[in-house]
């Protein structure tokens, strides 16, 4: 099983609460199930583009490879800071990056952290209606963090821990469950949306 964790901070890898979180989750799932493969992306560290339209087939370097490896996922694990009660801006690019249908069918968890509780809700406001958009299955329980469950920006709050663990033992056996052919038991299609580039007949950037 192809777990991939995707962490949308901004921040160095060495100081984000947030890729630590997904990666103590990611951990909680090879532990739990020898088969999985867990990897972990801090798009922070890569070279992605801005989103400007054009063919997700047509991005290259650092960009192909974070469609390529979402696609390549069974099962994902997108972790965000909140940011003015949502997600990142870099995540959003990422979500703006990708095929329309890369996430169809596709087991997700969500990890977010935030400075206090006050933010709990943006997993119910502000990702799963993005990943409702691609027809990914959101777990229904997602993990928040928020600055008390750190020290020194180690995760050390047993409950969070607690939950992480759920979330990524949840995760492996929901992925399970999942049919071979994810473009079913997902419901109806959404409309085929074109890529803004092949709505103005041109190909190129
Ligand atoms: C620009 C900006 C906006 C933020 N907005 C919020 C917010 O609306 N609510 C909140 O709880 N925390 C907010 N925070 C705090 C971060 O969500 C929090 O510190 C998070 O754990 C940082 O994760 P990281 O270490 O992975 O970057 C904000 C931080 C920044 C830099």
């Amino acid at each position: 099983m192809k777990l991939l964790g995707l962490s949308g901070s901004p921040a160095k890898k060495s100081s984000s609460r947030t890729l630590s979180a997904v990666d103590k989750a990611l951990s909680f799932a090879k532990a739990y199930d020898e088969t999985v493969h867990a990897r972990s992306i801090n798009i922070r560290d890569l070279d992605v583009q801005f989103c400007d339209g054009r063919d997700p087939a047509l991005y290259g370097g650092d960009t192909k490879e974070v469609i390529d490896q979402i696609t390549d996922a069974d099962a994902i694990i997108f972790g965000t800071p909140v940011y003015r009660g949502s997600y990142t801006g870099i995540l959003k690019n990422v979500f703006d990056i990708i095929p329309n249908n890369v996430l169809v069918g596709k087991p997700v968890g969500i990890v977010v952290t935030g400075s206090t509780q006050h933010h709990y809700l943006a997993i119910e406001h502000g990702i799963k209606p993005l990943l409702g958009f691609f027809h990914a299955h959101a777990l229904p329980g997602g993990v928040y963090a928020h600055s008390n469950h750190y020290a020194e920006n180690v995760l050390v709050n047993e409950d969070i821990l607690e939950r992480l663990d759920q979330l990524a033992k949840a995760l492996v056996d929901f992925t399970k469950l999942i049919p071979a052919d994810r473009n079913i038991l997902v419901g109806a299609s959404g409309p085929v949306i074109p890529w803004e580039s092949l709505l103005k007949g041109s190909h190129s950037p």
